[in-house]
């Protein structure tokens, strides 16, 4: 197949790297960086555009598309290359807002029935601290808009989560303020066609910047998978209770979601809530699903772009664990500083079950790989156990270096335990 894979993060290099591994294949992405490049040609098309990247896949004559982040999804192109008769993973705009507007996730999760924080959306600054006493410490405060995991502040302080709603409606944006869930996370990809739901492997991820999930929310600094802690009927009861009735739901509203339905859980006293949808691969998730993947990627997301789900045979999941530790630029989830030489990625890869992802980097003009984001690396190790496969992820990691940056040590390491 020709396929196109649109992002430019470790999730589109976990994407490319695994349909690699099929071999046969013709990989494309746009804009892609330094790592992904080693694997598919890259392209240079504006991915905010629609008419530019049903154009771009129509020249290529491209069999498949596969939309990795969320800004195009929100604007529509997936859309676009439907109507340019492209199939394409990926949800329409109108279905993507289940991941860009807060309130709209809440209003399906209400219609559908699906367990979530109870909330309020507030526009105004007293009604944001109405809303913050009714629900009481710990104060949860999302921005109702696209953030990139960083609009949502948890805290303890009244005053903090004032002022994060005051900053969102500086910027124009109303706010969604919840209760607090209080259980442990789980990530549960589920692919659909707009019908039927095939959920992938569950992960867990680690938001916060530092250790013992202290400092502010990232984009997420790590994951792995399998979870040897999670109840033996997690992905049963997420179809039954989540995916399904929130495919349904949309499906009878005539905004069919197609693609990948990501469902950010709570494992709460209570039983399972919802914490978000997102439209799209979870970064840095997807570097742990898909490196247990053993069904082929390519033929399950053309079955779900073209509607064939129902046909495609049960995923084969490999019994080794996968971790993922993310290599961050300095000041990161802050401006973070660019530029940096990046060395140590070839002997991180010598280690076996190894491999490294690459996210922020770019070449410089003498060749080197230097950090051009915030989130630089992903160093995937993969293993007979989770401690095999942390203990490899971060030999990897020692074997890096960039100036500056930072890691979590912490990642998988009380799951290892279990
Ligand atoms: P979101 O952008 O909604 O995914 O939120 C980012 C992160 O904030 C989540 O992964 C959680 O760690 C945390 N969070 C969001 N909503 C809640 C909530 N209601 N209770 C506790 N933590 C939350
Ligand atoms: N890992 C969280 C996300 O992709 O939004």
């Amino acid at each position: 197949m020709k396929i196109l894979v649109l992002g430019s993060g470790a999730r589109e290099h976990a994407i490319v790297h695994r349909l690699a591994r099929e071999g046969g294949h013709q990989l494309y992405a746009a804009p892609g960086n330094p790592g992904i490049g080693a694997l598919a040609e890259l392209l240079q098309v504006d991915l905010t555009s629609g008419p530019a990247v049903a154009l771009a896949a129509r020249r290529l004559k491209a069999d498949l598309v596969v939309i990795g982040p969320e800004a195009p999804l929100i604007d529509g192109v997936a859309d676009a290359l439907r109507a340019a008769k492209v199939a394409c993973f990926g949800p329409s705009a109108a279905a993507a807002r289940l991941e860009g507007s807060k309130a709209f996730a809440k209003e399906i999760m209400r219609a559908a029935g699906v367990p979530t924080a109870e909330a309020v959306s507030a526009s105004t600054p007293a009604a944001a601290a109405a809303a913050l006493d009714r629900f009481g410490a710990p104060y949860v405060v999302k921005n109702d808009g696209l953030a990139a995991g960083k609009g949502v502040v948890v805290t303890d302080s009244r005053e903090a989560a004032l002022d994060h709603a005051q900053a969102c409606f500086d910027a124009g944006s109303p706010v969604v303020v919840e209760e607090y869930l209080d259980g442990p996370e789980i990530s549960l990809f589920c692919v659909t066609d707009g019908q039927t739901v095939a959920p992938l492997a569950p992960a867990q991820d680690f938001k916060r910047a530092l250790d013992d999930d202290q400092g502010p929310n990232t984009g997420g600094m790590g994951a792995y998978s399998p979870l040897p802690w999670a109840p033996p009927d997690l992905t049963g009861q997420v179809l039954d209770k989540v995916a399904r009735p929130v495919v349904a739901e949309m499906a009878a509203r005539g905004v069919p979601f197609q693609g990948l339905l990501y469902c950010g859980l709570a494992l709460t006293a209570k039983g399972l809530k919802v914490v978000e949808f997102n439209a799209r691969f979870g970064d840095p998730e997807t570097q742990v699903v898909l490196a247990r993947l053993e069904t082929p990627l390519s033929g399950l997301l053309l079955a779900a772009a073209t509607g064939d789900l129902a046909r495609a045979r049960p995923l084969v999941w490999s019994e080794e664990s996968a971790v993922t530790v993310v290599v961050a630029a300095e000041n990161y989830p802050g401006t973070p500083v660019t530029g940096g030489v990046i060395t140590g990625v070839d002997q991180a890869e010598a280690i076996p079950g190894v491999y490294v992802l690459q996210a922020g980097t770019a070449l410089s003009d003498a060749a080197e790989l230097v950090s051009a984001g915030g989130r630089v690396l992903s160093v995937v190790g993969l293993g007979p156990t989770l401690t095999a496969a942390r203990d490899r992820a971060y030999a990897g990691v020692r074997a890096i270096h960039l100036d500056g940056s930072h890691h979590r040590a912490d990642i998988a390491l009380r799951a290892s335990l279990s």
